[in-house]
């Protein structure tokens, strides 16, 4: 749906800029209170083809991937409300858009357990070689039985060790401890209370610790300018030669070269990655990789999980124009901001 000129009510509706493509029934939810502005061709816009399209709009609905910056925000002192898609928010500079009033939310929840699947098959993927085992079938290659043949790791029984212990850290903890027997260890910015660490069977260690004693690491920690390369050379070093890396958070937590040399060079057993710093660029450092398994970014991409963080983002957008409170500000500060600057203009 691209404008709406021709409808008589148009004017009095706030104009909202659709990033990317979305669900074609939450457009038209949208476009009952919108005047609504979708790139419906899923072009990737630079930053500019961003800044000229948001000309004149009051509200963005956006996904991780665009950033969001002080000189978007100056360039549109009209904007009231960037409402995200996606959990992550690593791509907003929140400080400004509170420093401007400009209102924040993600959606936390709604994509937790979907999320803690991928991560849990995507480390046993890693584990029992399945990306290599594929391409060995497709390519023809099996001929035979093998006792050796594309041997892996186990999985149950194994110390599951999880870097971040947000909601999707304790949805892998709890696959891993429940589901399969898994000894849990874990390190995160704080402990958990010991109610809710009890019930996940989890043992909170230090970094290096964690490092040295899991045999399969989960990353889902969210992405800040201090978590950069959080696991670079010397973390990988700590690491058993035998351990898997598993990560769903974020590109650039991990530094990629340095875990394509430990992979080439049998510091680590397997790494299954869904991110990457240069995403949708995977470097050909791990392309080259057999004992890495590769994932275009698809953590939360199933059918009811992409519909639910759509319609948080449609929930708080409707909220925050129509007098009502936004579900899920990604913090409270910024909404008071928001309200604080907004409150008599009116919508
Ligand atoms: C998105 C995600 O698919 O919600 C997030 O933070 O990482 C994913 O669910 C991705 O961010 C799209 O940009």
């Amino acid at each position: 749906m691209s404008g709406s000129a021709s409808a008589p009510a148009a004017a009095a509706r706030p104009r909202l800029l659709i990033s990317r493509a979305v669900f074609p029934e939450a457009v038209a939810q949208l476009a009952a209170h919108f005047d609504v502005h979708c790139n419906a061709d899923d072009a990737e816009w630079t930053p500019g083809e961003l800044s000229e399209r948001l000309t004149g709009c009051q509200a963005l609905l956006a996904t991780a991937g665009e950033p969001i910056t002080a000189a978007l925000m100056d360039a549109h002192p009209g904007l009231r409300a960037v409402c995200l898609m996606t959990v992550g928010f690593n791509n907003v500079d929140v400080a400004a858009c509170e420093a401007r009033g400009v209102l924040v939310t993600n959606a936390p929840g709604v994509l937790t357990e979907t999320t803690a699947d991928l991560g849990f098959a995507l480390m046993m993927a890693a584990a029992r070689r399945l990306g290599e085992a594929e391409r060995y079938v497709r390519e023809g290659r099996w001929t035979k039985w093998g006792f050796d043949l594309l041997i892996g790791r186990d999985i149950h029984g194994s110390t599951l060790g999880i870097l971040g212990m947000g909601r999707i850290g304790q949805a892998i903890a709890r696959r891993g401890a429940l589901g399969f027997g898994m000894n849990v260890i874990y390190h995160n910015r704080s402990r958990l209370p010991a109610d809710e660490e009890a019930p996940l069977g989890a043992r909170y260690v230090d970094k290096a610790t964690l490092l040295r004693e899991s045999d399969h690491l989960v990353l889902v920690l969210p992405y800040t300018p201090q978590n950069r390369h959080a696991i670079g050379a010397a973390e990988l070093a700590l690491m058993k030669p035998t351990a898997t890396l598993t990560n769903v958070a974020r590109g650039g937590i991990v530094d990629d070269l340095a875990l394509a040399r430990a992979l080439r060079e049998g510091k680590l057993a397997a790494a299954g990655l869904d991110v990457f710093e240069t995403e949708p660029e995977v470097p050909a450092e791990l392309r080259d990789l057999d004992n890495v398994v590769l994932l275009p970014h698809i953590g939360s991409a199933t059918e009811v999980t992409r519909r639910r963080m759509v319609g948080r983002a449609v929930d708080n957008l409707i909220a925050a124009f129509t007098g009502g409170e936004p579900p899920t500000p990604v913090s409270p500060a910024v909404r008071d901001a928001w309200r604080a600057r907004w409150a008599t203009a009116g919508t």
